[in-house]
């Protein structure tokens, strides 16, 4: 991403209610700026990211606070950066959606620790993308925005485009021009403008830095642009919720899957602060990155013990992971290493494997995002890097119905003429 900083177009950051978000801290050298739509660091260009005071909270009493909210994210509206009454405000409330134990799943990987599948095809727009939209959507409210806008792999757009459409924003959102149809149609109905880059997602990501500095874009809240550190909290709700449907307690191991790696880095955040905060007891974990080999600059820097990751040219049926520039990547590498996981890819056709195996287990009907995360799941186990032995849960971020593609040539067992004599021929009984 390019680095930018953009100062705030309206509201002062001293009048900003973001509940418990208490400044903007740079990633790398952690100088302190206000609450505002500033994504970069003005002494180093680090990124930036929320700093919080949680020093008020008993772990008790927050504990059963959460327990007694709504079954959405918003039950952790404690520990986000978003007003103490977002609840009350016109969105989607995302989240909460479920934790599958998957047996059967397990029985097929070789799994005896306990697999499960956080499924967050649940959503409203059917990605985990509506979790960090309703962040972005209550900093863009703090801030004075009136118009919501992204650069998106697809499903982010679609989440924004229903976001700005409940809460009564305008919408402009840019795609690369080739996404799959799913994408495109969900992106589109929700009213707002849908803009369709000829490039792929960096070039389109590279357009919409361009378009902030322009007078073009003033006034505009670019979710994962200038509210980037804002939208980013979002993906902690993963890790809120895969401990609490736990039952307060840190799975041994996470397979997530990666674009610009936010939300890996910030489901660690979560599990941190947990930690920290005394809601669950502290024990190692290990998280795992998947990518798809055709756009897998994270997983070729981890396997050559690189620090730096570098820019890759993505082509992959995965097409809301092909980021071939991640912002995160090198955080990734950081946690990947830190927790004693890894960072692995699959090909095309193990991804479209893992789709059909998630789909006749469990019947989990994933996007192509989740076939990367299983494919990788069963990589990992197969390569013994995985421990089947414990508790691991496999992300699966979005709906196998927005990539319907991926699995085409899956359909009819045959067709017969309505009568019983047609459906013994078939051979069927
Ligand atoms: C379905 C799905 N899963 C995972 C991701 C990865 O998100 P991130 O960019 O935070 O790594 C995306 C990003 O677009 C996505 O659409
Ligand atoms: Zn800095």
């Amino acid at each position: 991403m390019a680095v930018q900083t953009v100062a705030s177009t309206t509201n002062s950051s001293s009048t900003v209610d973001l509940g418990p978000a208490a400044a903007l801290s740079c990633r790398e050298c952690g100088h302190r700026v206000p609450l505002g739509p500033v994504f970069a660091c003005e002494e180093c260009f680090g990124p930036l990211e929320i700093a919080y005071d949680f020093s008020a909270y008993d772990a008790e009493e927050l504990r059963k606070r959460i327990e007694a909210g709504p079954a959405n994210i918003w039950r952790y509206a404690p520990l986000l950066p978003v007003p103490a009454d977002v609840a009350d405000k016109p969105n989607l409330n995302p989240g909460w959606t479920k934790l599958v134990k998957a047996d059967n799943l397990a029985r097929e990987l070789g799994v005896t620790g306990g697999l499960y599948v956080k499924d967050d095809s649940g959503n409203p727009t059917h990605s985990f993308k509506d979790r960090v939209v309703a962040q972005a959507l209550e900093a863009a409210r703090a801030f004075g925005f009136t118009t919501l806008s992204c650069s998106s792999t697809g499903n982010l757009a679609g989440a924004v485009g229903a976001a700005a459409a409940r809460a009564g924003f305008r919408s402009c959102v840019f795609i690369p021009h080739d996404l799959e149809q799913g994408k495109v149609v969900m992106a589109a109905v929700y009213g707002g403008e849908l803009v369709g880059i000829e490039g792929n997602y960096d070039d389109v990501n590279r357009f919409c830095s361009e378009l902030i500095g322009d007078p073009a874009g003033e006034g505009w809240g670019f979710v994962n642009v200038n509210l980037r550190p804002y939208y980013a909290e979002g993906s902690k709700t993963l890790a809120y919720e895969i401990c609490e449907q736990l039952g307060w307690r840190l799975p041994d191991q996470i397979v997530v899957p990666i674009a610009s790696g936010s939300q890996l880095t910030k489901i660690d955040k979560g599990l941190q602060e947990l930690i920290k905060l005394g809601l669950v007891e502290d024990k190692p974990y290990k998280i795992f990155g998947a990518q798809a080999e055709g756009c897998s600059p994270v997983s070729t820097a981890f396997k050559a013990g690189h620090d730096v990751v570098r820019p890759q040219k993505p082509n992959t049926i995965a097409k809301s992971l092909a980021i071939g520039n991640p912002a995160d990547g090198p955080y990734v590498l950081d946690i990947a290493r830190r927790t004693g996981g890894a960072v692995e890819d699959v090909t095309d056709e193990q991804v479209v494997d893992a789709i059909k195996v998630l789909a006749r287990t469990e019947g989990i009907f994933a996007e192509t995002a989740g076939g990367v995360t299983v494919g990788v799941t069963r990589k990992l186990i197969e390569n013994g890097v995985l421990d089947p032995s414990l508790t691991t849960v496999v992300l699966n971020t979005g709906d196998g119905l927005k990539t319907l593609d991926a699995v085409a040539g899956t359909g009819l067992t045959a067709t017969i003429r309505p009568n019983l004599e047609s459906f013994r021929e078939a051979g069927l009984v």
